[in-house]
């Protein structure tokens, strides 16, 4: 199965496609992740993106869409994948069309998160990741079992997003809204869209998904 979680930031999109990585067996294609990873290498393409980021505008469609079609020819995806923040402009759908067209895959389903803004903001200003394992914790809604100390893997140490801040979100927010909600029609037209509450918990979001996906 191929799948896009479309929705705003901090929707819930990485958490819902990690819990879906675990049940049913796809590969989570996070180009968020992907671009931090390129940061955090140094790599040319780390080195364009970083600003763009942290101002909260997105990066550029061509830049995206090869790194895109270079990780979804990889043999790992052939199981199935879950895009988690790709497409997020008009041209990066119609270049996803053309290149799952091209290697004989398709998408069954384009599912989108809907929360509102006021939720959001608190979504990302108390996330904080594990700089161990990358798992994901939220100050409120999912809060380290043990103080100080990563659930999984018992690490030490947490990261920040330099994004993750109110100001930024605006910008972020603003993007979504201006680039990435014109998608919705797109897919909306072929008949792939379906709308998720992202408003409810994260248990009760999965579910939702699963009857979708089932
Ligand atoms: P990216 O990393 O994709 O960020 P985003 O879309 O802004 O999404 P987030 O990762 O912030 O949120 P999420 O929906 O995954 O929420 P999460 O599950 O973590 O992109 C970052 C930047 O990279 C962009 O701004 C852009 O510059 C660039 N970029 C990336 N892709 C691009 C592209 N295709 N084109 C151009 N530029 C691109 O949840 C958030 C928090 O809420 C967590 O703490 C979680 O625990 C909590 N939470 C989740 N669900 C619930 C729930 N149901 N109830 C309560 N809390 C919840």
């Amino acid at each position: 199965m191929n799948i896009i979680l479309l929705g705003p930031p901090g929707a819930g999109k990485g958490t819902q496609a990690r819990l879906l990585e675990e049940r049913f067996g796809m590969i989570q294609l996070s180009t968020g992740d992907m671009l931090r990873a390129a940061v955090k290498r140094g790599e040319p393409i780390g080195q364009e993106a970083k600003a763009i980021m942290e101002s909260g505008k997105l990066v550029p469609d061509e830049l995206m869409i090869r790194m895109i079609a270079a990780r979804i020819a990889e043999p790992d995806c052939a199981k199935g994948f879950i895009l988690d923040g790709f497409p997020r402009t008009v041209p990066q759908a119609e270049a996803l069309d053309a290149m799952l067209a091209a290697s004989g895959k398709k998408l069954d389903a384009v599912i989108e998160l809907e929360v509102d803004d006021a939720a959001l903001i608190e979504r990302v200003v108390g996330r904080f990741t594990c700089a161990k394992c990358g798992a994901g914790y939220h100050e409120k809604f999912k809060p380290l079992k043990q103080a100080g100390a990563c659930d999984a893997c018992g690490g030490k140490e947490f990261v920040f997003r330099p994004d993750d801040n109110p100001e930024t979100m605006k910008a972020r927010l603003k993007a979504f809204a201006d680039q990435t909600a014109p998608i919705l029609p797109f897919y909306r037209q072929k008949g792939l869209l379906k709308t998720v509450d992202g408003m409810a918990s994260m248990d009760h979001v999965q579910a939702a998904l699963v009857s979708i996906l089932q």
